[in-house]
């Protein structure tokens, strides 16, 4: 298995802890990545054309959502399985083609990791500790892999 059972919990517990605000978690680790890498905003089709404010943007939400509920289902398929499944109304060829004309590239994703590793550690300290941060990290690193391997 790539992913125990126990670092399967930490990711849950931590999860089940963050989720009444996970839309703001989410939206504000996006944020840190386009503080890092400003460009990284233009990838966006809906933040070219949009005058909003990152803030208030609700497709950029809804995106930041997707990736911290898909980072924390993929604990739970990889602890299943071995494999992250990213459900049933996409697919990791999917997302990979979408990304790859996005012009997505490695650092997008780097930096996205460590800005939602730094936002969860804000979000639950009383949680936080080098495992939870390493069962995070597997979670996020098996879901960029898989979607990666197909870019
Ligand atoms: C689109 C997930 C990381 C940029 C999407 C979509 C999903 C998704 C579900 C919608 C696909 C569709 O249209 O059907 C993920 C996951 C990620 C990740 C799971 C990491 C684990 C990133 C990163 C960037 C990024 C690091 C960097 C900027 C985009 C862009 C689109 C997109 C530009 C297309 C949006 C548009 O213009 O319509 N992503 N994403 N994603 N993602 Fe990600």
């Amino acid at each position: 298995m790539v992913i125990t059972a126990k670092q399967e919990a930490l990711v849950v517990n931590s999860w089940n802890e963050m989720k009444d605000d996970a839309p703001t978690f989410a939206l504000k680790f996006f944020l840190r990545l386009f503080e890092i890498i400003p460009s990284a905003a233009k990838r966006f089709s809906f933040l070219r054309d949009s005058n909003l404010p990152l803030d208030k943007n609700t497709k950029l939400k809804a995106h930041a959502m997707g990736v911290f509920v898909m980072t924390c289902e993929a604990a739970t398929q990889l602890r299943k399985t071995g494999r992250v499944n990213v459900g049933a109304n996409t697919s990791v060829q999917h997302l990979a083609s979408v990304h790859f004309k996005a012009g997505v590239a490695d650092v997008h994703f780097e930096v996205l990791k460590f800005a939602l590793l730094e936002t969860i550690k804000e979000a639950v300290p009383y949680m936080w500790s080098e495992e939870l941060k390493e069962a995070w990290s597997e979670s996020y690193d098996h879901l960029v892999v898989a979607i990666k391997n197909e870019m």
